[in-house]
């Protein structure tokens, strides 16, 4: 597939506009120079063949009317009476120079031959042709044209015979034709009657004009036809006198300028005119030329064609002239295709420029630079085409921007929730497990309490039944202090199973703490720890178990100070935040809590503490109270720095202020 750029596209389509137009001037010009000039000129041959026919026939009836107003002079009656040859030769001889005739010849009223003006010295011979046995028969003067053959001729004199005798040209597009020469000459004869003074037949006189060489005739019909116009130093107009297909008389040339005379018709128009006796009229090749032409037979006195007449017209002024009109037009062509060629040059440069800048400019967009603009000043299609792709432009980059900005803020908040939903979810794992664990512990707890409290009651009763003395005594001691320590672990398992039942009434949290630091704070583990309180005064009152939640913060006071191992800094602060939430924070300054244990920390037995230390129970009992007060507990911790628990309660504004 040929690809062609938008310029030579416009070129071409431009070009093909232009040579169509071009092409059919050319075929219309032709067909009209063809049509009205060339057939004007063909008919204009058609009427000159008329006029020259008048130039023939008046010669003819010229050499009639001469020889009919001398065969009736008297000095010929009178020298034919008087059998005066001497006088009829003299004045025949006489008449024939001065009127330039080429025969005149008397015979006796049979057809002999009396006096031979132009050979006296051959006489008494018949003459045997059609116009004096007519005259012999009808005794009226007649006129008509004649092939002489050789003999005849030169009974005339040789000197006739050599004027009519022609060498054979061969001539392009002839008929071919045997021998070389033609001997015998074409004549226009005429015979009149001499008629005696009884009106008897006394003599005929027979007279004519050879026409071979004899250029009189056609000359005079270039004369006045044509007015001897050229065309490029030839005649334009031409005539000629045929002898069979020979050219006799003529005024067509040669290429060196001599009279065509031995040069012969073209064969068709040959078969068209001598052969069917059609006279020719159209276009046909003489000697070396294209002429437009007319031709039309000459008959003898018996009808039968002897020669031909012909006249033409040189054809190359009208073909020059056609051809000139063919380049005139191929020229206007030609220069408007140049012309379009420059004017869509530069018209397309102006189309063009601009679309190879939005190309660019495009493929720059679709490379990611939306920062590409175009400058375009035209106020056209493209001008618009510039205008809404640069406004397309600008507000792509806008939405890229906004987009951009989306995608980044879209990221942080699923970060955030991320985050979020992590917490929620290790908080919500957390409680699960917290609570399946209470549910067990429950359930060891009620199994275990009711043997446990069988075991103490008869373990008591059989101590107080023993002897202060009895050996036994301090073994049966050890079992009620350890079933007792037992029944503390299986009531610390319902405290945080939440299985105990708390009596919530509403108290001021600072006291309870206040409460709780009086009975640690003398206490030797508590010596060399600083107890910073940071208590807000005016918080509202909330509904709490005192002796429960005296408990938490025992546990929490116990863990740090163990944590600090008894030296360092106790914050306990405690605030009302606006989410409607008691929030008091314990903050130490310990050993902190490894990452690992974070989950752990409020299962039941987990401990870090030596066997017999702890029993990882503290902070699963805090949990559990916490819980039951429908409040929250939370740890942040850094190892090596310390440990900040977080609780908060629920505060419930109808129970403000309740009591
Ligand atoms: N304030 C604290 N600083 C460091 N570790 C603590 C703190 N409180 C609790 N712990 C850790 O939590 C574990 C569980 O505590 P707890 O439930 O009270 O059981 P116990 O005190 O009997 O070990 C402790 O063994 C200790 O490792
Ligand atoms: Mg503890």
């Amino acid at each position: 597939m040929l690809r062609f750029s938008l310029r030579t596209k416009l070129i071409l389509s431009f070009s093909l506009v232009i040579v169509i137009g071009v092409f059919l001037s050319v075929i219309i010009g032709i067909s009209l120079i063809g049509n009205t000039i060339i057939r004007q000129a063909q008919d204009k041959v058609r009427l000159d063949l008329n006029s020259a026919r008048e130039v023939y026939q008046k010669e003819s009836e010229s050499i009639k009317c001469l020889i009919r107003l001398t065969a009736r002079r008297f000095f010929i009656k009178d020298a034919i009476l008087k059998n005066d040859t001497e006088k009829i030769r003299e004045e025949l001889q006489r008449i024939r120079k001065s009127e330039s005739l080429d025969i005149l010849t008397l015979t006796d009223e049979k057809g002999y031959v009396k006096v031979r003006a132009r050979n006296p010295a051959v006489r008494g011979d018949r003459l045997n042709d059609g116009i004096i046995n007519l005259v012999l028969l009808n005794k009226q003067p007649g006129v008509s044209t004649r092939i002489f053959p050789q003999e005849e001729l030169e009974k005339e004199g040789t000197d006739l015979a050599e004027q009519a005798r022609i060498k054979l040209v061969p001539t392009p597009k002839a008929k071919p034709r045997e021998g070389k020469v033609e001997v015998s000459g074409m004549m226009i004869i005429s015979a009149a009657p001499v008629i005696g003074y009884d009106e008897n037949l006394i003599g005929v006189l027979y007279g004519g004009k050879l026409l071979n060489r004899n250029y009189e005739m056609v000359d005079k019909v270039k004369d006045i036809v044509y007015r001897g116009e050229q065309y490029k130093g030839r005649d334009i107009g031409t005539a000629t006198i045929f002898q069979g297909d020979l050219r006799i008389s003529t005024n067509v040339r040669n290429a060196d300028g001599t009279r065509a005379i031995g040069t012969r018709v073209s064969e068709e128009v040959f078969d068209q005119v001598i052969g069917k006796g059609i006279p020719w009229i159209g276009r046909a090749f003489v000697v070396n030329a294209w002429y437009r032409t007319a031709y039309e037979p000459i008959r003898d006195i018996e009808g039968k064609i002897i020669g031909m007449l012909y006249v033409g017209m040189l054809e190359a002024p009208y073909v020059d002239l056609r051809n000139r009109v063919v380049f005139i037009f191929l020229g206007i062509a030609l220069f408007g295709v140049i012309l379009l060629s420059i004017i869509a040059y530069y018209t397309t440069n102006s189309i063009t420029r601009p679309i190879k800048e939005l190309v660019f400019a495009t493929s720059k967009v679709t490379d990611g630079d939306l920062s590409s603009r175009v400058k375009i000043n035209s106020h056209d299609e493209i001008g618009e085409l510039a205008d809404s792709f640069n406004k397309m432009t600008t507000s792509l980059s806008k939405y890229e921007k906004e987009l951009k900005g989306w995608a980044e803020t879209l990221e942080i908040k699923v970060k955030e929730r991320t985050e979020e939903l992590e917490s929620t979810q290790k908080q919500l794992i957390q409680s699960e497990k917290l609570a399946s664990l209470g549910k067990m512990a429950a359930g060891v707890a009620h199994e275990i309490n009711n043997p446990l409290t069988a075991v103490l009651t008869f373990s008591k009763l059989l101590l107080d039944d023993l002897d202060k003395d009895d050996p036994q005594q301090e073994d049966l001691q050890t079992i009620v202090d350890e079933t007792l320590r037992c029944r503390d672990i299986v009531r610390s398992l319902l405290d945080f199973s939440r299985e105990t039942k708390s009596k919530k009434i509403s108290e001021n949290i600072n006291n309870i703490i206040e409460n709780t630091l009086f009975l640690i704070e003398h206490q030797a583990t508590f010596h060399d720890i600083k107890i910073d309180k940071k208590l807000s005064s005016g918080l509202p009152r909330i509904p709490l178990d005192a002796s429960q939640i005296k408990q938490v913060f025992m546990n929490m006071f116990l863990n740090a100070a163990e944590a600090m191992s008894g030296r360092g800094t106790l914050t306990i602060t405690s605030s009302y935040d606006d989410n409607k939430f008691l929030v008091i924070n314990i903050k130490d300054t310990g050993c902190g809590i490894p990452e690992k244990d974070i989950n752990k920390l409020f299962d039941p037995f987990f401990t870090t503490k030596k066997v017999g230390k702890g029993t990882g129970l503290g902070l699963a009992v805090t949990y559990g109270i916490i819980k039951s007060h429908q409040g929250l507990i939370e740890v942040k911790s850094t190892i090596g720095e310390g440990t900040e628990f977080i609780i908060k309660f629920p505060v419930k504004p109808l129970k403000f202020e309740e009591r």
